[in-house]
Protein backbone atom coordinates (compact mmCIF):
# COMPACT_ATOMS: atom_id res chain seq x y z
CA UNK A 1 0.00 0.00 0.00
CA UNK A 2 1.40 3.05 -0.84
CA UNK A 3 0.12 6.76 1.28
CA UNK A 4 0.33 10.42 -0.40
CA UNK A 5 -1.79 13.74 0.96
CA UNK A 6 -3.25 14.40 -2.12
CA UNK A 7 -3.96 11.71 -4.81
CA UNK A 8 -5.08 12.75 -8.45
CA UNK A 9 -6.17 10.73 -11.01
CA UNK A 10 -5.67 12.16 -14.31
CA UNK A 11 -2.78 14.23 -15.69
CA UNK A 12 -4.12 16.90 -18.00
CA UNK A 13 -4.06 21.06 -16.79
CA UNK A 14 -6.32 20.57 -14.22
CA UNK A 15 -4.42 17.95 -12.10
CA UNK A 16 -0.99 19.30 -13.15
CA UNK A 17 -2.60 22.99 -11.88
CA UNK A 18 -3.21 21.32 -8.49
CA UNK A 19 -0.27 19.85 -8.13
CA UNK A 20 1.84 22.87 -8.88
CA UNK A 21 -0.29 24.99 -6.69
CA UNK A 22 -0.24 22.96 -3.50
CA UNK A 23 2.34 23.57 -0.76
CA UNK A 24 5.80 21.78 -0.44
CA UNK A 25 5.25 20.19 2.68
CA UNK A 26 1.86 18.49 0.77
CA UNK A 27 2.57 14.81 -0.55
CA UNK A 28 1.37 13.97 -3.77
CA UNK A 29 0.75 11.21 -6.13
CA UNK A 30 -0.57 11.76 -9.50
CA UNK A 31 -1.76 8.61 -11.28
CA UNK A 32 -2.38 8.44 -15.38
CA UNK A 33 -3.47 5.50 -17.29
CA UNK A 34 -1.13 6.40 -20.13
CA UNK A 35 1.76 9.52 -20.13
CA UNK A 36 1.63 12.68 -18.69
CA UNK A 37 1.93 14.01 -22.37
CA UNK A 38 -0.86 11.72 -23.86
CA UNK A 39 -4.44 13.49 -23.21
CA UNK A 40 -6.78 16.10 -24.39
CA UNK A 41 -5.53 19.13 -22.55
CA UNK A 42 -2.04 18.16 -24.52
CA UNK A 43 -3.50 18.12 -27.86
CA UNK A 44 -6.04 21.22 -26.88
CA UNK A 45 -5.24 23.77 -29.87
CA UNK A 46 -7.38 27.13 -29.53
CA UNK A 47 -6.52 28.47 -26.45
CA UNK A 48 -7.41 29.89 -23.15
CA UNK A 49 -10.19 32.97 -22.78
CA UNK A 50 -9.36 35.91 -20.70
CA UNK A 51 -10.62 38.91 -20.91
CA UNK A 52 -7.81 41.32 -21.36
CA UNK A 53 -8.29 43.20 -24.27
CA UNK A 54 -8.48 46.77 -23.50
CA UNK A 55 -12.40 47.28 -25.19
CA UNK A 56 -13.25 43.60 -23.19
CA UNK A 57 -14.14 42.86 -19.69
CA UNK A 58 -15.13 39.80 -17.41
CA UNK A 59 -18.70 40.24 -17.52
CA UNK A 60 -18.44 40.96 -21.52
CA UNK A 61 -16.75 37.13 -20.75
CA UNK A 62 -19.29 36.23 -18.66
CA UNK A 63 -22.14 37.60 -20.78
CA UNK A 64 -20.98 35.51 -23.57
CA UNK A 65 -20.59 31.93 -21.82
CA UNK A 66 -23.80 32.49 -20.28
CA UNK A 67 -25.23 32.82 -23.87
CA UNK A 68 -23.34 29.79 -25.13
CA UNK A 69 -24.45 28.16 -22.52
CA UNK A 70 -28.21 28.77 -23.40
CA UNK A 71 -28.48 30.22 -19.82
CA UNK A 72 -28.38 26.47 -18.19
CA UNK A 73 -25.11 27.98 -16.21
CA UNK A 74 -24.54 28.08 -12.69
CA UNK A 75 -23.85 32.05 -12.84
CA UNK A 76 -22.22 32.20 -9.56
CA UNK A 77 -19.14 30.15 -10.79
CA UNK A 78 -19.05 31.44 -14.66
CA UNK A 79 -18.44 35.33 -12.58
CA UNK A 80 -15.65 33.81 -10.91
CA UNK A 81 -14.60 32.22 -13.50
CA UNK A 82 -14.52 34.79 -15.83
CA UNK A 83 -13.19 37.22 -12.87
CA UNK A 84 -10.60 34.97 -12.06
CA UNK A 85 -9.15 34.49 -15.81
CA UNK A 86 -7.31 37.33 -16.44
CA UNK A 87 -4.94 37.04 -13.56
CA UNK A 88 -4.42 33.50 -13.94
CA UNK A 89 -2.99 34.24 -17.33
CA UNK A 90 -0.66 37.16 -15.87
CA UNK A 91 0.45 34.78 -13.12
CA UNK A 92 1.45 32.33 -15.52
CA UNK A 93 2.92 34.64 -18.54
CA UNK A 94 5.29 35.83 -15.30
CA UNK A 95 6.00 32.31 -14.72
CA UNK A 96 6.98 32.35 -17.76
CA UNK A 97 4.85 30.33 -19.89
CA UNK A 98 5.54 31.50 -23.38
CA UNK A 99 2.10 32.38 -24.80
CA UNK A 100 1.88 33.85 -27.95
CA UNK A 101 3.04 37.80 -27.98
CA UNK A 102 3.13 40.91 -30.52
CA UNK A 103 6.11 42.57 -31.42
CA UNK A 104 5.89 45.21 -28.04
CA UNK A 105 5.50 41.83 -25.83
CA UNK A 106 1.57 42.30 -25.38
CA UNK A 107 -0.25 39.16 -25.42
CA UNK A 108 -2.08 38.21 -29.44
CA UNK A 109 -5.40 37.28 -28.92
CA UNK A 110 -7.49 35.31 -31.21
CA UNK A 111 -11.27 34.94 -31.85
CA UNK A 112 -13.59 32.00 -31.51
CA UNK A 113 -17.39 31.12 -31.89
CA UNK A 114 -19.47 33.16 -30.12
CA UNK A 115 -17.06 35.56 -28.21
CA UNK A 116 -17.91 38.96 -28.60
CA UNK A 117 -14.03 40.08 -28.71
CA UNK A 118 -10.82 38.52 -29.64
CA UNK A 119 -10.04 37.23 -26.34
CA UNK A 120 -8.35 33.92 -27.02
CA UNK A 121 -4.71 34.25 -25.47
CA UNK A 122 -2.73 31.40 -27.24
CA UNK A 123 0.97 29.85 -27.38
CA UNK A 124 2.87 27.97 -30.27
CA UNK A 125 0.38 29.54 -32.75
CA UNK A 126 -2.45 25.99 -31.99
CA UNK A 127 -0.20 24.39 -29.76
CA UNK A 128 -1.70 25.98 -26.66
CA UNK A 129 -2.06 22.45 -24.81
CA UNK A 130 1.07 21.47 -25.12
CA UNK A 131 2.96 24.21 -24.82
CA UNK A 132 0.68 24.85 -20.94
CA UNK A 133 1.13 21.35 -20.14
CA UNK A 134 4.66 21.24 -20.78
CA UNK A 135 5.40 24.03 -18.67
CA UNK A 136 3.58 22.59 -15.75
CA UNK A 137 5.04 20.06 -16.00
CA UNK A 138 8.48 21.71 -15.72
CA UNK A 139 6.60 23.49 -12.54
CA UNK A 140 6.60 20.21 -10.37
CA UNK A 141 8.46 19.87 -7.82
CA UNK A 142 10.07 17.03 -5.49
CA UNK A 143 6.31 16.59 -3.31
CA UNK A 144 4.66 15.82 -6.54
CA UNK A 145 5.53 12.35 -8.11
CA UNK A 146 3.93 10.83 -11.15
CA UNK A 147 3.01 7.18 -11.76
CA UNK A 148 2.38 6.97 -15.54
CA UNK A 149 0.32 3.69 -17.27
CA UNK A 150 -1.80 3.17 -14.32
CA UNK A 151 -5.11 2.69 -14.85
CA UNK A 152 -7.63 3.12 -11.63
CA UNK A 153 -10.19 0.15 -11.57
CA UNK A 154 -12.27 1.06 -7.94
CA UNK A 155 -12.47 4.08 -5.35
CA UNK A 156 -12.05 2.64 -1.79
CA UNK A 157 -14.43 3.67 0.85
CA UNK A 158 -14.83 3.49 4.35
CA UNK A 159 -17.80 2.24 6.39
CA UNK A 160 -19.04 5.57 6.67
CA UNK A 161 -18.95 6.15 2.73
CA UNK A 162 -15.80 8.61 3.00
CA UNK A 163 -13.40 7.66 -0.03
CA UNK A 164 -10.16 7.18 1.28
CA UNK A 165 -8.18 5.76 -1.52
CA UNK A 166 -8.38 3.88 -4.91
CA UNK A 167 -7.14 0.51 -6.56
CA UNK A 168 -4.67 0.25 -9.63
CA UNK A 169 -3.75 -1.92 -12.73
CA UNK A 170 -0.60 -1.03 -14.26
CA UNK A 171 0.52 -1.79 -17.77
CA UNK A 172 2.83 -4.88 -16.98
CA UNK A 173 0.09 -5.85 -14.76
CA UNK A 174 1.16 -5.30 -11.30
CA UNK A 175 -2.04 -4.25 -8.61
CA UNK A 176 -1.51 -1.50 -6.22
CA UNK A 177 -3.66 -0.02 -3.40
CA UNK A 178 -3.09 4.15 -2.85
CA UNK A 179 -4.40 5.46 0.17
CA UNK A 180 -5.44 8.93 0.84
CA UNK A 181 -8.09 10.75 2.58
CA UNK A 182 -8.44 13.37 -0.36
CA UNK A 183 -9.04 12.10 -3.98
CA UNK A 184 -9.48 13.92 -6.74
CA UNK A 185 -10.71 12.64 -10.55
CA UNK A 186 -8.99 15.06 -13.05
CA UNK A 187 -9.39 12.41 -15.64
CA UNK A 188 -11.49 14.06 -18.31
CA UNK A 189 -14.59 13.18 -19.83
CA UNK A 190 -15.92 10.69 -22.22
CA UNK A 191 -15.05 11.89 -25.84
CA UNK A 192 -14.30 8.10 -27.29
CA UNK A 193 -17.80 6.94 -26.86
CA UNK A 194 -18.45 8.45 -29.79
CA UNK A 195 -17.11 7.33 -33.61
CA UNK A 196 -15.98 10.67 -34.72
CA UNK A 197 -13.90 12.53 -31.92
CA UNK A 198 -11.40 15.29 -31.17
CA UNK A 199 -10.45 13.54 -28.12
CA UNK A 200 -7.33 11.08 -27.31
CA UNK A 201 -7.87 7.72 -27.09
CA UNK A 202 -7.29 7.40 -22.98
CA UNK A 203 -10.65 9.51 -22.87
CA UNK A 204 -12.92 6.43 -21.95
CA UNK A 205 -15.12 8.14 -19.05
CA UNK A 206 -13.22 6.57 -16.27
CA UNK A 207 -13.44 9.21 -13.60
CA UNK A 208 -17.53 9.19 -14.37
CA UNK A 209 -17.90 5.48 -13.83
CA UNK A 210 -15.83 5.12 -10.95
CA UNK A 211 -17.79 8.33 -9.57
CA UNK A 212 -21.22 6.97 -9.82
CA UNK A 213 -19.77 3.86 -8.67
CA UNK A 214 -18.73 4.68 -5.75
CA UNK A 215 -22.25 7.27 -5.00
CA UNK A 216 -21.13 9.90 -5.94
CA UNK A 217 -24.19 12.56 -7.45
CA UNK A 218 -23.28 13.13 -11.46
CA UNK A 219 -25.68 15.82 -13.73
CA UNK A 220 -25.99 17.33 -16.85
CA UNK A 221 -24.68 14.06 -18.43
CA UNK A 222 -27.04 14.87 -21.69
CA UNK A 223 -25.00 17.66 -22.47
CA UNK A 224 -22.08 16.98 -24.73
CA UNK A 225 -20.64 19.45 -27.22
CA UNK A 226 -19.97 18.46 -30.92
CA UNK A 227 -16.57 20.23 -32.41
CA UNK A 228 -18.31 21.59 -35.97
CA UNK A 229 -14.81 21.25 -37.60
CA UNK A 230 -12.93 17.68 -37.31
CA UNK A 231 -10.55 16.69 -40.58
CA UNK A 232 -12.80 14.55 -42.13
CA UNK A 233 -11.08 12.18 -44.83
CA UNK A 234 -12.30 8.77 -46.23
CA UNK A 235 -15.20 8.64 -43.36
CA UNK A 236 -12.61 8.70 -41.03
CA UNK A 237 -11.89 12.14 -38.44
CA UNK A 238 -8.13 12.60 -37.75
CA UNK A 239 -8.18 15.34 -35.34
CA UNK A 240 -9.20 18.53 -34.60
CA UNK A 241 -9.36 21.62 -37.20
CA UNK A 242 -9.23 24.66 -34.90
CA UNK A 243 -12.52 27.38 -34.27
CA UNK A 244 -9.65 29.56 -34.33
CA UNK A 245 -8.93 29.05 -38.13
CA UNK A 246 -12.51 30.40 -38.65
CA UNK A 247 -11.67 33.33 -36.08
CA UNK A 248 -8.67 34.24 -38.45
CA UNK A 249 -11.52 34.33 -41.42
CA UNK A 250 -12.25 30.77 -42.88
CA UNK A 251 -15.55 29.91 -43.87
CA UNK A 252 -17.76 27.08 -44.37
CA UNK A 253 -18.74 25.74 -47.64
CA UNK A 254 -20.42 23.25 -49.84
CA UNK A 255 -18.15 21.55 -52.57
CA UNK A 256 -19.30 24.17 -55.19
CA UNK A 257 -18.32 27.19 -52.63
CA UNK A 258 -21.85 28.24 -50.88
CA UNK A 259 -21.45 29.62 -47.52
CA UNK A 260 -23.52 27.05 -45.46
CA UNK A 261 -23.71 29.64 -41.93
CA UNK A 262 -24.29 32.85 -43.80
CA UNK A 263 -28.61 33.10 -43.07
CA UNK A 264 -28.20 30.49 -40.18
CA UNK A 265 -27.10 32.84 -36.90
CA UNK A 266 -26.12 36.59 -36.78
CA UNK A 267 -22.76 35.19 -35.63
CA UNK A 268 -22.51 33.56 -39.07
CA UNK A 269 -19.23 30.87 -38.96
CA UNK A 270 -18.58 31.59 -35.83
CA UNK A 271 -22.02 31.50 -34.19
CA UNK A 272 -22.16 28.77 -31.15
CA UNK A 273 -20.80 25.47 -32.34
CA UNK A 274 -24.16 23.20 -31.43
CA UNK A 275 -25.14 25.54 -34.14
CA UNK A 276 -22.53 25.26 -36.58
CA UNK A 277 -22.88 21.19 -35.83
CA UNK A 278 -26.04 20.63 -36.63
CA UNK A 279 -26.19 22.53 -39.77
CA UNK A 280 -23.32 20.63 -41.26
CA UNK A 281 -24.59 17.58 -39.92
CA UNK A 282 -27.71 18.02 -42.28
CA UNK A 283 -25.63 18.22 -45.21
CA UNK A 284 -23.28 15.51 -44.60
CA UNK A 285 -26.49 13.10 -44.24
CA UNK A 286 -28.03 14.53 -47.48
CA UNK A 287 -24.06 13.26 -48.56
CA UNK A 288 -22.73 16.45 -49.85
CA UNK A 289 -19.31 17.22 -48.47
CA UNK A 290 -18.76 20.58 -45.78
CA UNK A 291 -15.41 22.62 -46.15
CA UNK A 292 -13.39 25.19 -44.32
CA UNK A 293 -12.41 27.56 -47.34
CA UNK A 294 -8.85 29.06 -45.82
CA UNK A 295 -7.98 30.37 -49.07
CA UNK A 296 -8.07 34.21 -46.88
CA UNK A 297 -5.64 33.31 -44.37
CA UNK A 298 -1.86 34.24 -44.58
CA UNK A 299 0.68 32.18 -43.58
CA UNK A 300 -2.00 29.69 -42.63
CA UNK A 301 0.81 27.11 -41.84
CA UNK A 302 2.89 29.04 -39.61
CA UNK A 303 0.01 30.56 -37.52
CA UNK A 304 -1.29 26.45 -37.29
CA UNK A 305 1.21 24.17 -37.84
CA UNK A 306 -0.83 21.78 -35.41
CA UNK A 307 -3.58 21.85 -37.91
CA UNK A 308 -1.05 21.70 -41.18
CA UNK A 309 0.58 18.88 -39.60
CA UNK A 310 -2.37 16.87 -39.42
CA UNK A 311 -3.80 17.53 -42.79
CA UNK A 312 -0.22 16.64 -44.16
CA UNK A 313 -0.33 13.58 -42.28
CA UNK A 314 -4.00 12.77 -43.78
CA UNK A 315 -3.30 13.86 -47.31
CA UNK A 316 -4.55 17.05 -47.76
CA UNK A 317 -2.82 20.16 -49.87
CA UNK A 318 -3.37 23.05 -48.50
CA UNK A 319 -2.65 24.70 -51.49
CA UNK A 320 -5.73 24.10 -52.56
CA UNK A 321 -7.19 25.84 -49.92
CA UNK A 322 -9.70 23.23 -48.74
CA UNK A 323 -9.96 21.57 -45.66
CA UNK A 324 -13.19 18.97 -45.38
CA UNK A 325 -14.69 18.95 -42.11
CA UNK A 326 -17.45 16.60 -39.78
CA UNK A 327 -18.30 17.35 -36.37
CA UNK A 328 -17.61 15.11 -33.95
CA UNK A 329 -17.96 14.76 -29.95
CA UNK A 330 -15.39 17.13 -28.31
CA UNK A 331 -16.39 18.14 -24.72
CA UNK A 332 -18.88 16.81 -21.70
CA UNK A 333 -20.58 19.73 -20.12
CA UNK A 334 -21.88 17.74 -17.62
CA UNK A 335 -19.98 15.51 -14.85
CA UNK A 336 -19.13 14.67 -11.41
CA UNK A 337 -21.17 17.39 -9.35
CA UNK A 338 -19.08 19.32 -7.55
CA UNK A 339 -19.35 22.62 -5.43
CA UNK A 340 -17.31 25.68 -6.36
CA UNK A 341 -14.01 24.27 -4.96
CA UNK A 342 -14.35 20.83 -6.42
CA UNK A 343 -15.96 18.81 -3.62
CA UNK A 344 -17.81 16.19 -4.51
CA UNK A 345 -21.02 14.45 -2.95
CA UNK A 346 -18.79 11.74 -1.71
CA UNK A 347 -16.75 13.24 1.33
CA UNK A 348 -13.03 12.89 0.56
CA UNK A 349 -13.65 12.33 -3.03
CA UNK A 350 -13.24 16.11 -5.42
CA UNK A 351 -13.01 16.19 -9.08
CA UNK A 352 -11.30 19.04 -11.25
CA UNK A 353 -11.57 20.08 -15.33
CA UNK A 354 -13.75 18.30 -17.65
CA UNK A 355 -14.66 15.12 -15.07
CA UNK A 356 -16.31 17.40 -12.97
CA UNK A 357 -20.06 19.72 -13.48
CA UNK A 358 -19.68 23.17 -11.18
CA UNK A 359 -22.28 23.65 -13.77
CA UNK A 360 -19.81 26.49 -15.43
CA UNK A 361 -20.55 25.29 -18.84
CA UNK A 362 -24.02 25.51 -18.59
CA UNK A 363 -25.32 23.74 -21.75
CA UNK A 364 -22.84 24.13 -24.02
CA UNK A 365 -19.08 25.15 -23.20
CA UNK A 366 -17.96 28.63 -24.37
CA UNK A 367 -14.68 27.84 -27.11
CA UNK A 368 -11.37 28.29 -24.49
CA UNK A 369 -13.40 27.92 -21.41
CA UNK A 370 -11.82 24.52 -21.05
CA UNK A 371 -8.01 25.29 -20.49
CA UNK A 372 -9.43 28.22 -18.02
CA UNK A 373 -11.61 25.75 -16.43
CA UNK A 374 -8.64 23.28 -15.48
CA UNK A 375 -6.25 26.38 -14.32
CA UNK A 376 -9.49 27.93 -12.29
CA UNK A 377 -10.60 24.96 -10.64
CA UNK A 378 -7.34 23.24 -9.93
CA UNK A 379 -6.37 26.65 -8.47
CA UNK A 380 -9.61 26.85 -6.07
CA UNK A 381 -8.91 23.13 -5.07
CA UNK A 382 -4.95 24.01 -3.79
CA UNK A 383 -6.03 26.80 -1.83
CA UNK A 384 -8.76 24.72 -0.13
CA UNK A 385 -6.27 21.55 0.62
CA UNK A 386 -3.29 24.31 1.29
CA UNK A 387 -5.35 25.64 4.17
CA UNK A 388 -6.40 23.05 5.72
CA UNK A 389 -4.45 21.79 9.10
CA UNK A 390 -1.56 18.90 9.23
CA UNK A 391 -3.92 16.25 10.68
CA UNK A 392 -6.39 16.95 7.62
CA UNK A 393 -3.92 15.34 5.02
CA UNK A 394 -2.94 12.51 7.09
CA UNK A 395 -4.50 9.01 4.92
CA UNK A 396 -7.45 7.76 6.68
CA UNK A 397 -6.26 4.62 8.21
CA UNK A 398 -9.73 2.93 8.80
CA UNK A 399 -10.48 -0.17 7.04
CA UNK A 400 -11.62 -0.31 3.78
CA UNK A 401 -15.53 -0.92 3.53
CA UNK A 402 -15.82 -4.65 1.55
CA UNK A 403 -18.66 -4.38 -0.51
CA UNK A 404 -20.54 -7.29 -1.78
CA UNK A 405 -19.27 -7.07 -5.22
CA UNK A 406 -20.14 -9.99 -7.61
CA UNK A 407 -18.07 -11.73 -10.27
CA UNK A 408 -20.07 -13.25 -13.15
CA UNK A 409 -19.59 -13.59 -16.42
CA UNK A 410 -21.20 -10.21 -18.06
CA UNK A 411 -21.31 -9.33 -21.73
CA UNK A 412 -19.37 -6.14 -23.00
CA UNK A 413 -20.03 -3.76 -26.23
CA UNK A 414 -17.44 -4.20 -29.13
CA UNK A 415 -15.72 -0.58 -27.93
CA UNK A 416 -16.14 0.05 -31.85
CA UNK A 417 -19.77 -1.37 -32.14
CA UNK A 418 -20.81 1.31 -29.29
CA UNK A 419 -19.23 3.96 -30.60
CA UNK A 420 -20.79 3.57 -33.79
CA UNK A 421 -24.32 3.36 -31.96
CA UNK A 422 -23.87 6.54 -29.69
CA UNK A 423 -23.30 8.33 -33.21
CA UNK A 424 -26.50 7.29 -34.62
CA UNK A 425 -28.36 6.85 -31.55
CA UNK A 426 -27.33 9.58 -28.96
CA UNK A 427 -25.01 11.72 -31.18
CA UNK A 428 -25.77 15.39 -32.50
CA UNK A 429 -29.27 14.69 -33.32
CA UNK A 430 -31.52 12.89 -31.17
CA UNK A 431 -35.12 11.25 -31.47
CA UNK A 432 -36.84 9.90 -28.21
CA UNK A 433 -37.58 6.79 -31.09
CA UNK A 434 -33.91 5.84 -31.19
CA UNK A 435 -32.61 6.64 -27.71
CA UNK A 436 -35.00 3.74 -25.98
CA UNK A 437 -33.84 1.43 -28.70
CA UNK A 438 -30.44 2.33 -27.88
CA UNK A 439 -30.70 2.39 -23.88
CA UNK A 440 -32.05 -1.04 -24.03
CA UNK A 441 -29.69 -2.31 -26.35
CA UNK A 442 -26.68 -1.27 -23.28
CA UNK A 443 -29.29 -2.57 -20.72
CA UNK A 444 -28.69 -5.95 -22.77
CA UNK A 445 -25.38 -5.31 -21.51
CA UNK A 446 -26.65 -5.79 -17.64
CA UNK A 447 -25.33 -2.03 -17.05
CA UNK A 448 -26.65 -2.51 -13.35
CA UNK A 449 -24.78 -5.69 -12.46
CA UNK A 450 -21.55 -3.98 -13.70
CA UNK A 451 -22.16 -1.58 -10.71
CA UNK A 452 -21.06 -4.12 -8.68
CA UNK A 453 -19.28 -5.99 -10.42
CA UNK A 454 -15.74 -6.85 -8.78
CA UNK A 455 -12.95 -5.80 -11.10
CA UNK A 456 -10.52 -7.03 -9.81
CA UNK A 457 -9.58 -10.34 -12.13
CA UNK A 458 -10.56 -7.51 -15.43
CA UNK A 459 -8.17 -7.10 -18.10
CA UNK A 460 -7.52 -3.19 -18.58
CA UNK A 461 -9.26 -3.59 -22.01
CA UNK A 462 -12.46 -4.91 -19.76
CA UNK A 463 -12.10 -2.61 -17.41
CA UNK A 464 -12.25 0.44 -20.10
CA UNK A 465 -15.20 -1.14 -21.88
CA UNK A 466 -17.35 -1.57 -18.62
CA UNK A 467 -16.32 2.21 -17.84
CA UNK A 468 -17.04 3.01 -21.24
CA UNK A 469 -20.76 0.99 -21.38
CA UNK A 470 -21.52 2.85 -17.81
CA UNK A 471 -20.86 6.31 -19.11
CA UNK A 472 -22.92 5.85 -22.44
CA UNK A 473 -25.99 4.76 -20.62
CA UNK A 474 -25.87 7.72 -18.64
CA UNK A 475 -25.40 10.22 -21.41
CA UNK A 476 -28.14 8.15 -23.09
CA UNK A 477 -30.51 7.66 -19.91
CA UNK A 478 -30.72 11.85 -19.55
CA UNK A 479 -30.71 12.48 -22.89
CA UNK A 480 -33.56 10.73 -22.68
CA UNK A 481 -35.06 12.45 -19.59
CA UNK A 482 -34.69 16.11 -21.34
CA UNK A 483 -37.60 16.65 -23.55
CA UNK A 484 -36.95 19.95 -24.92
CA UNK A 485 -33.51 21.04 -26.75
CA UNK A 486 -31.00 23.15 -25.37
CA UNK A 487 -27.50 24.05 -26.31
CA UNK A 488 -25.52 21.08 -27.23
CA UNK A 489 -28.53 18.54 -26.45
CA UNK A 490 -30.89 18.49 -29.80
CA UNK A 491 -33.91 16.00 -29.98
CA UNK A 492 -35.93 15.97 -33.23
CA UNK A 493 -39.08 15.31 -31.20
CA UNK A 494 -38.73 17.88 -28.99
CA UNK A 495 -36.80 20.63 -30.91
CA UNK A 496 -37.66 23.48 -28.73
CA UNK A 497 -35.75 25.15 -25.73
CA UNK A 498 -38.28 24.75 -23.34
CA UNK A 499 -38.96 27.24 -20.03
CA UNK A 500 -37.93 27.11 -16.74
CA UNK A 501 -38.52 23.66 -15.48
CA UNK A 502 -36.02 22.24 -17.96
CA UNK A 503 -33.20 25.67 -16.74
CA UNK A 504 -32.64 22.98 -13.40
CA UNK A 505 -29.83 19.98 -13.32
CA UNK A 506 -30.81 16.72 -14.40
CA UNK A 507 -28.98 15.06 -11.32
CA UNK A 508 -28.22 11.45 -11.01
CA UNK A 509 -26.62 8.71 -8.54
CA UNK A 510 -26.71 5.22 -8.19
CA UNK A 511 -29.13 5.28 -5.45
CA UNK A 512 -31.88 6.22 -7.99
CA UNK A 513 -31.86 3.49 -9.47
CA UNK A 514 -34.90 1.68 -9.12
CA UNK A 515 -34.41 -2.31 -8.32
C1 LIG B 1 -10.57 24.70 -30.78
O1 LIG B 1 -9.40 25.03 -30.89
O2 LIG B 1 -11.41 24.86 -31.66
C2 LIG B 1 -11.00 24.02 -29.52
C3 LIG B 1 -10.89 24.91 -28.38
C4 LIG B 1 -11.96 24.59 -27.38
O3 LIG B 1 -12.59 23.56 -27.46
O4 LIG B 1 -12.19 25.41 -26.51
Amino acid sequence: MITSDVLIIGSGIAALQLAVKLRNDINVIVLTKSSVKNGNSHMAQGGVAASIAVQDDSYNHFLDTIEAGSRHNDTLAVLEMTREAPAIIEEMKDAGCQFDVDKDGELMLGREGAHSVNRIVHAGGDATGKMMVEFLISQLRENVQVVEDTLVYELLLNARQECIGVKTLASDGQKQVYKSSHVVIASGGCGQLYRYTSNADTVTGDGLALAYIAGAQLADMEFIQFHPTLLYVDGKTHGLVSEAVRGEGAVLVTGSGKRIMEDIHPMGDLAPRHIVSQTIYDYLKNGEPIYLDISSISHFETRFPTVSGICRDAGIDLEEGKIPVAPGSHFLMGGIKTDHFGQTTVSGLYAIGEASCTGVHGANRLASNSLLEGLVYGRRLAHFFNSLPPERLEPDHEAVLVEDKKTGALPLPEKAELQRMMMERAGIVRHGDSLNMHKKWLESFQVEKWLDEKLDSRTPEEITRAFMLISAWLVTDAALARTESRGGHFRADFPAEEDEKWLKQQIVNKRMIKK
